[in-house]
């Protein structure tokens, strides 16, 4: 089985939508892309991009992903993720065409031990959080066929992300202190890609809503461990420095973060056969590509 109209990849610049941009040229399905260009807020934008072409998938991989910013400026965040979904998936089910959207763990507010299931009740604890869920909402008030993917601490070779962050700090201080009582699990953005290409590649049906990350759950400090751990092993630095565990509340960031949102696939991997594959395993293979890259790429801005 194979898709018979084009795919359209709107926010193709980001972390994931350059990666999704990858994954589909693995699939060897052509795509028509936008970013910043072509607004999501603009339904008349997204309209005439549309036209003349046959679409039968649009991935968006745009979003307002600044948490903290989101804190000062929410009229902008929920813009864009709650205004430009809703463009987004009118037009979707104008055009018949099947849609992919985004969203995070940061929709729950991360305060009890068991992980995350598609149908348990989200409640943000931030001005972002808000904007995605009520993305979500509009999403499914729109009465489209979609898939929504609800991942966690995204972070990939493109772009700004915790990952990226780390490396600059290890490479430029003498010492780093990362906060170990926030718990979850990374999502490595090339393997989320190519699951979701080939759910394009196969045209599924399957539509809903679902979680999908790394498996294993992790504080940020143990990730950043193993992440000087496996950039030492690369080459790509050429001393350690000491790593502080400290408490949330020795780090205050403008947004409250969910403590403990860990996200349940077993429904992406029952229902979709997605591959989910252990976070370090996921590291390892983000390392041989930067060393096939050659060398850490500066991203940027602030990861979100
Ligand atoms: N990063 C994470 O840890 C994380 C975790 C969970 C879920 N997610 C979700 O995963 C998805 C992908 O995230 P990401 O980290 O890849 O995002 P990203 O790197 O910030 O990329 C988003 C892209 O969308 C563009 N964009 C912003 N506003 C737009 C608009 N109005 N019209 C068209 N394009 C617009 C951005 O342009 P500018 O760069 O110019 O703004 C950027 O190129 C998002 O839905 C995000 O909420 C991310």
């Amino acid at each position: 089985m194979g898709i018979n109209a084009g795919v359209w990849l709107v926010g193709a610049n980001g972390m994931l939508g350059q990666q999704l941009a990858a994954g589909l040229v693995g699939e060897n399905l052509p795509f028509f892309a936008s970013d910043r260009e072509v607004d999501i807020c603009d339904p008349r934008a997204l309209a005439d991009f549309a036209r003349n072409k046959r679409i039968g998938w649009i991935v968006n991989c745009a979003a307002y992903t600044a948490v903290d910013r989101a804190e000062d400026e929410p009229d902008a965040a929920m813009a864009v993720n709650a205004g430009g979904v809703e463009n987004l998936a009118s037009l979707a089910a104008r055009l018949r065409a099947k849609l992919i959207h985004f969203s995070s763990d940061y929709v729950f507010a991360g305060d009890r031990p068991e992980p995350y299931r598609e149908d348990d009740a989200p409640r943000p604890l931030s001005r972002y959080g808000v904007s995605k869920w009520q993305g979500e909402r509009r999403l499914a008030a729109a009465g489209g066929r979609y898939f929504l993917f609800r991942i966690s601490w995204l972070y990939g070779v493109h772009g700004a992300n915790f990952v990226h962050t780390m490396l600059r700090v290890f490479a430029e201080k003498e010492k780093a202190r990362v906060v170990d009582d926030q718990f979850g699990s990374p999502t490595y953005a090339a393997l989320l890609a190519a699951n979701i290409a080939r759910l394009v590649a196969v045209d599924s049906e399957r539509f809903g809503v679902y979680h999908y990350c790394d498996a294993g759950v992790i504080s940020w400090f143990d990730f950043a461990v193993a992440v000087q751990e496996l950039a030492l092993q690369a080459g790509l630095l050429d001393r350690a420095i000491p790593i502080e565990a400290i408490p949330t509340s020795q780090f205050p960031t403008r947004a409250a973060r969910p403590l403990r949102a860990v996200l349940a696939t077993d429904k992406v991997r029952r229902e979709l056969d997605f591959q989910v594959r252990p976070w370090r395993a996921n590291l390892e293979d983000f390392f041989r590509e930067k060393a096939r890259r050659g060398g850490p790429e500066e991203p940027p801005g602030a990861p979100a």
